[in-house]
């Protein structure tokens, strides 16, 4: 499985492939062991190719034999593919290959999962199924014949001829090998229908293990309203008779966009009240709109190469999250958004692993899939917006359907539909795309004679590869607020493009209060002096929701950042500010807890280094639950009042305004269970109906030090049902204290139901124990020690999913040199394991840097 010298591929050195593909056409005779794929392909030469070089991809694979237009040959076999004389004109290629399915623990190519048959081929997992030119720029359309026993054979398009131990496909829309899909199993469906807005009839289903029929209705409502959504705010129509979903236990990520035929982590799709939390149905809506989205964002219009990977996730990103604001709150999926983007792509942004949202090189194609491209990528889209308006968005994004529909695109491809729809010179938002880190903007203030001016000033920091940053278009929402908490210059966005550059209001009767960076207008990090009482005034008074939200945040860090450092208590002004929001009913119950969360150890530790601090884990953990604890003190009465306040009598309804009052009674939970000893958690365990209730009592419990009981009873109750199974080893992880969660994540891993072979599982394990901050960074390098030995086990199966939990030492520089040592010690280590993947060896040296 090991490549003899991991080669770096450069964008610059794009070159188009010498071939066209007329049709695919591929039968599959399915074995576990010994599969057999015959593949009949037409190519002919592409007049836009210098060369004509005709080299197929292909990884283990067998080849039994080889013809061109219906004579043997035999071609010349390469360490990833073969290379093979063709005749000047068009030709037919036909091969046929054995693979193994049963032995594939990578997930990736043909593979098994629980007895059923399933492909992941995003990125370059084409080339395990068969000899072809696996990139995303040879377009063909596929007809597929699957022969065997199991009752459901699938794969991309329409179907076809269906018999007895065969089924046929036809997907006439051209697409990339990554986008192909193949799943067979004793599977059922839960069937639905759609009309599109053209009247097309079209067939829904959502396959699944049979046991998880009740699971199914909650994805397919949030199918319909994408279908609906996509239509009636992009105009973009469904154009196949049939959309097939299927859940699969073994995934390496969340789901994927095969053309008609997205295949989907059980735990992204499967979803029942008595099983799933409200944050699960969320996500699981968001990710069946994301995936059916990508239809056209992604599908119909696919990327050039894998550089340019964002421009299909970035912008289905980002319509999957405009979609979430529809179907739920705006500002509390803003608010989430920025929460999780300043944890993950802000972490990533200014550590070893900061690249461009599309970057310039890689080894392991699989290793981009981040934070970076995902999420910044979808804040590039974002400000585009802003920075032409909605209308200029509608018209530009129309004109990018209209005008590459059906073709391979590129982000310059992007930017000019842009610039020819509104006349506006991009090369400067095109910076973002290609320059890496996360800005610092700076912004000072002065008073006089009624006038009001903002100086800002704006700077990023090298990146590994890139030492030198250009000035960046920002725009940056401001508003301004008088004494007494009236908007008095409601929200315009300033567009910054100097690296210096002062804004100015006039009129104003007196001094204003701004409210900068509105909505998170850019993904940047703002620095500005402020006090106490300018945050509590803005925390009561900004008619930002996200600004509102921001100003408590900063209150409660500034408070934790003087306790951890100065060893300060607990900052009344803080407490009293978050009481007063809390209290206030007028207030969605979803924001107010929010605004009750205390900013993350990991978003804490941020703070810390980027100050010119060395952040100290326990340090960090002490000064939180400090807080929590002073908060449940100043709280108490409110606490109860809340909890009681805020039960659901109505039944169970995953809906943004049951989680929200589930959300707050719940924050109110979490205060009481620190003064009660996790009495009233106990009760709402015991007679909860629904997970969210469940979890959110076994998880005070827990932080109450009296889980064991509930502990035990949970896996009893769940132990036939997988995916709560997960919760459970997840959550004994998470809420370990800082001492024992190395241990209780080994411990776990001998339990019977440990597996390192479901990557769900071995996330919920050990991506757990990386998550336990503070138990993570333990000072006896226990944790460091734990997660290296599992990712060493785990690399000979599963490099990606190796690969991307190294991540979890991503940030190691910014610790004291005893835990760099050992944080250096243990990377040295995983990088001296003989065979290790190319996956794997790329993110370790680009930590170690
Ligand atoms: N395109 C998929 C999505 O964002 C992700 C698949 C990534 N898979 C991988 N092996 N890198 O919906
Ligand atoms: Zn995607």
């Amino acid at each position: 499985m090991k490549d003899a010298a991991p080669q770096t591929i450069f964008l610059k050195d794009y070159t188009p492939f010498g071939f066209e593909i007329d049709m695919v056409h591929l039968t599959f005779r399915l074995h576990p062991e010994r599969t057999r794929v015959i593949s009949r392909i037409a190519f002919r030469s592409n007049p836009n190719a210098k060369d004509a070089d005709f080299f197929l991809h292909g990884e283990e694979l067998t080849l039994i034999w080889a013809k061109v237009d219906g004579a043997d040959v035999t071609p010349r076999m390469e360490d990833n593919g073969l290379r093979c004389a063709v005749p000047d004109r068009s030709f037919i290629w036909e091969a046929e290959v054995e693979i193994n399915p049963g032995a594939n623990t990578a997930l990736e190519g043909l593979y098994m999962s629980n007895g059923m048959y399933c492909t992941q081929c995003e990125a370059e997992g084409f080339r395990k199924i068969t000899y072809y030119p696996d990139r995303p720029d040879v377009m063909a359309p596929f007809e597929v014949r699957i022969e065997g026993d199991e009752k459901v054979l699938l794969s991309n398009g329409n179907p076809g001829t269906t018999g007895d131990g065969f089924a046929e496909w036809h997907d006439p829309w051209p697409k990339p090998a990554y986008l192909f899909a193949l799943v067979a199993g004793d599977l059922v469906n839960h069937p639905d229908r759609f009309e599109t807005k053209s009247g097309r009839d079209v067939e829904l289903n959502i396959w699944v293990r049979p046991g998880d029929e009740g699971k199914c209705a909650f994805g397919m409502e949030a199918l319909k309203a994408s279908m609906r959504w996509d239509e009636d705010v992009y105009g973009r129509e469904y154009d196949l008779d049939i959309f097939n979903i299927v859940a699969v236990d073994d995934f390496n990520m969340g789901a994927m966009e095969n053309k008609g035929l997205n295949i989907f982590n059980s735990s992204c799709v499967l979803a029942s009240p008595e099983t799933s939390t409200d944050g699960n149905f969320e996500r699981i809506e968001a990710i069946i709109a994301h995936e059916y989205f990508h239809n056209w964002t992604g599908n119909r219009i696919t990327c050039r190469d894998w550089f340019q990977l964002c421009l299909k996730e970035g912008l289905t990103v980002f319509r999957d999250a405009q979609f979430t604001s529809v179907m739920r709150s705006e500002p509390v999926k803003r608010i989430g958004d920025v929460i999780d983007l300043r944890a993950r792509q802000f972490r990533e942004d200014n550590g070893p692993l900061a690249h461009p949202v599309r970057p310039e090189s890689f080894v392991e194609i699989n290793n981009f899939y981040t934070a970076t491209v995902y999420e910044k990528g979808a804040e590039l889209i974002r400000m585009l917006k802003t920075l032409v308006g909605d209308a200029a968005y509608s018209k530009a994004v129309d004109l990018y359907f209209e005008r590459h529909d059906g073709d391979a695109a590129t982000i310059e491809d992007w930017l000019k539909v842009f610039e020819d729809a509104t006349g506006r010179d991009l090369t400067q938002f095109k910076r973002w795309y290609e320059q890496a880190g996360t800005p610092r903007v700076n912004v000072s203030e002065e008073y006089q004679d009624g006038t009001f001016t903002l100086h800002f000033e704006q700077s990023t920091p090298p990146t590994p590869g890139q030492d030198v940053k250009d000035t960046r278009v920002i725009p940056i929402a401001v508003g301004l607020l008088s004494p007494n908490g009236d908007e008095v210059v409601p929200t315009q966005v300033l567009e910054m493009t100097g690296a210096k550059q002062s804004f100015a209001f006039d009129g104003l009767a007196s001094r204003p209060v701004p409210s900068i960076l509105r909505g998170f207008s850019a993904p940047v990090i703002l620095e500005r002096e402020s006090d106490n009482a300018e945050r509590a005034f803005l925390f009561a008074h900004d008619t930002d929701p996200f600004n509102k939200w921001e100003a408590g945040r900063a209150l409660a860090r500034d408070g934790l950042l003087a306790m951890i450092r100065d060893g300060a208590g607990p900052d009344d002004a803080y407490l009293d500010a978050i009481e007063a929001v809390a209290r206030d009913d007028s207030l969605d119950p979803a924001f107010r807890a929010l605004a009750m969360g205390l900013p993350s150890q990991e978003d804490l530790a941020q703070s810390l280094y980027e100050a010119g601090g060395t952040p100290d884990p326990q340090a960090i953990w002490d000064a939180l639950e400090t807080l929590k604890q002073a908060q449940a003190q100043k709280m108490q009465d409110l606490a109860t009042r809340l909890y009681a306040q805020y039960q659901v009598d109505a039944p169970y309804a995953p809906n943004a305004e049951q989680s929200g009052a589930r959300a707050l009674a719940n924050a109110a939970l979490g205060l009481i269970s620190r003064l009660d000893g996790g009495a009233l958690a106990q009760k709402q365990y015991d007679t909860a109906d629904n997970m969210t209730q469940q979890l959110a009592g076994l998880s005070c419990l827990l932080k109450a030090g009296n889980g064991d009981a509930a502990v035990a009873l949970f896996y009893e109750q769940w132990k036939e049902d997988r995916l709560v199974i997960d919760k459970w080893f997840s959550l004994q992880v998470i809420m370990a204290d800082p001492d024992k969660a190395a241990q209780t994540a080994q411990t776990l891993t001998k339990h019977p139901d440990f597996t390192m072979k479901n990557p769900n599982r071995f996330r919920a394990t050990l991506g757990a124990l990386a998550m336990n901050t503070a138990g993570f960074h333990h000072a006896s390098g226990e944790g460091y020690k734990v997660l290296a030995d599992w990712l060493i086990k785990l690399d000979p199966l599963n490099p990606q999913t190796t690969a991307r939990m190294c991540s979890a030492f991503e940030t190691w520089r910014r610790f004291d040199a005893a835990r760099q040592a050992k944080i250096a010690a243990e990377l040295d280590r995983i990088l001296a394991q003989p065979n290790l993947s190319r996956d794997t060896t790329e993110m370790v040296t680009r930590i170690r840097g």
